[in-house]
């Protein structure tokens, strides 16, 4: 819509001879919809008053029928109403039109988002929840847009923590088929403690590690078992947050490739020796800020996260032969993302440009301090999920009689709503009382708003018909807010920020609660009214269901 308007608006001073101008959505939403502040500038250019100027723009549009107000306010202000007919216009072809109008891209690319990044034989705990759910939701965010995507959890199953697990199973004497899980949960902390009081149990995890790396067939096979397991533990989390990946591949995946880089590196005179390890110095004459050279390959001859994290772009170039590829970690890892990305550059793989690192910032606990349980460690993810599913629950009686379904699906909005409404950039504190709430900006009053509409719609026949009319400022609201869909949705793909689309569905829940808390549409007489009421509730029920699937929240059958 403003696009739309400063189109018709720049048509019509074409004769004025001032350019183009610019319209943008008003600061003030209670005096006018859309702005134009260009007559301060064009009174610089023209050496004319900003009124003079003002007056003559509005001379030519203010009998436009797009608009119900035009005005000048001084010093230099325009302020504009749009009327009722163009706003029904743009809701008819949101409604009538795919996806609500939204336009399609220029050109469909492939992304691969890189996202959860789980560690083999550690259980999943809270620090893996945020890179899951933001890196779902902009997958989807993107597919949305009509993009194709790829989601790959790239496991982390090569480094040491590999040889300290086959180092336990070796020490306890442990058959292939008698490896389980908790053995893996337990076995990688103690001796992981272990290498850090004995140095020789160390150098024999480091070369339990490199034997592994250089093909060793047995401990290859014990690894095969020990990510089965893992994959099929970590997957039961997964299933729980309703998120699928395209991909479960892992750095070990990447191994086929290193090679291949090791040569692209040396024939472009890219690796130095330093002491004993091969590195790539990827600092830069501009660079303000420390950038030591990225590790390739260690004194041992062992490959490392770096050299993985760049074979992998390989293996993703030969294979998918991606546009973009975007990483979700936390903030910890910007500069090793930054070392890969130089280097992929360098030796001309994925350009720079075309490598994002999407970071996300931590979940606190009320004291302000990374999330903790009572013990004070950081909790397994299904701990947390157990811990939200009891607040819930214990807030009302009613809860308690309250389906498993419909209760795994509140407990993913609760949890899901209070991390994306964050930008993903920034820590949060999750207080899950105040999240599981049923008011506030919470996943629990999206839902609870849908199922209210969703009733209105199933207890009145709608006919799909809009007529021109609108009846009241609660009505005009909804269907302004309902407008600014495209704008929310194009911000979170551009940024990879799926906050934006959060911000949206619940600034359209608190409209749409207004709209029909004060428009009874029950029993009312009005059929015209009723159905164009009904035809803004369906509308907006519809965006609000697809938003949802965004942020990946599903909805219960009843609360
Ligand atoms: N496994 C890593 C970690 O726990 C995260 C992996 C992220 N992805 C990547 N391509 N490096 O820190």
């Amino acid at each position: 819509m403003r696009e739309y308007i400063e189109e018709q608006i720049n048509e019509k001073i074409e004769s004025l001879g001032y350019g183009k101008v610019n319209v943008i959505y008003s600061g003030r939403k209670d005096l006018c919809d859309f702005q134009c502040n260009d007559a301060f500038r064009l009174a610089k250019i023209y050496h004319k008053a900003p009124n003079l100027i003002g007056e003559e723009i509005i001379n030519l549009i203010k009998d436009f029928d797009i608009f119900s107000k035009v005005e000048f306010v001084n010093p230099g202000f325009i302020n504009i109403k749009v009327s009722d007919k163009l706003i029904n216009k743009f809701i008819r072809e949101m409604n009538d039109n795919p996806k609500f109008n939204l336009k399609k891209p220029d050109k469909i690319e492939t992304f691969v988002i890189d996202y959860g990044g789980y560690n083999v034989a550690k259980p999943l705990h809270i620090g893996h929840l945020r890179p899951t759910i933001i890196g779902e939701s902009i997958k989807r965010i993107i597919s949305y847009k009509g993009h194709k995507t790829i989601g790959d959890v790239h496991l982390g199953d090569y480094g040491l923590q590999m040889g300290q697990v086959i180092y336990g199973i070796k020490r306890d004497n442990l058959k292939i088929e008698d490896i389980t899980i908790d053995y893996l949960n337990k076995i990688y902390p103690e001796i992981s403690a272990l290498c850090k009081e004995d140095e020789k149990v160390r150098e024999e995890c480091v070369l339990i590690t490199k034997m592994i790396q250089d093909g060793d067939k047995y401990y290859n096979e014990l690894l095969d078992r020990i990510i089965e397991i893992s994959v099929s533990d970590a997957k039961k989390t997964t299933d729980y947050l309703g998120i699928t990946f395209d991909l479960w591949h892992g750095e070990r995946d990447s191994y086929p490739y290193l090679e291949k880089c090791e040569k692209m590196l040396r024939d472009k005179n890219l690796l130095t020796l330093s002491e004993g390890a091969l590195v790539v110095n990827v600092k830069k004459e501009e660079d303000n800020k420390p950038m030591p050279p990225m590790m390739f390959k260690k004194s041992n001859g062992a490959y490392v996260y770096d050299s993985t994290d760049l074979a992998t772009i390989y293996e993703r170039y030969i294979n998918y032969n991606p546009n973009h590829i975007i990483y979700i970690t936390d903030f910890r890892q910007n500069l090793h993302f930054e070392q890969v990305f130089r280097v992929s550059d360098m030796v001309g793989l994925i350009p720079y440009e075309c490598l994002e690192h999407a970071y996300n910032g931590t979940i606190n606990g009320k004291d302000g301090k990374a999330f903790k349980t009572r013990k004070g460690d950081a909790p397994k993810l299904s701990e947390l999920f157990d811990l939200v599913k009891d607040t819930f629950i214990s807030l009302k009686e009613e809860n308690k009689n309250m389906n498993k379904e419909d209760i795994d699906k509140i407990v993913n909005a609760i949890i899901k709503f209070a991390d994306l409404q964050n930008s993903r950039d920034k820590d949060y504190i999750f207080d899950i009382e105040k999240f599981s709430q049923v008011v506030g900006k919470t996943g629990p009053y999206i839902l609870y708003t849908y199922l209210r509409i969703q009733k209105i719609l199933k207890d009145n026949s709608i006919e799909n018909n809009l007529n021109d009319i609108i009846y009241n400022e609660k009505d005009r609201n909804l269907r302004m807010k309902l407008l600014e869909f495209e704008t929310s949705f194009d911000s979170a793909f551009k940024e990879r920020k799926p906050n934006y689309i959060a911000e949206y569905v619940y600034n359209v829940a608190i409209l749409a609660n207004n709209f029909y808390e004060n428009n009874h549409i029950m029993g009312l007489e009005d059929l015209d009214k009723k159905n164009s009421w009904l035809y803004i509730l369906n509308l907006t029920n519809k965006i609000l269901k697809d938003m949802l699937y965004l942020l990946e929240i599903e909805i219960p059958s009843f609360m």
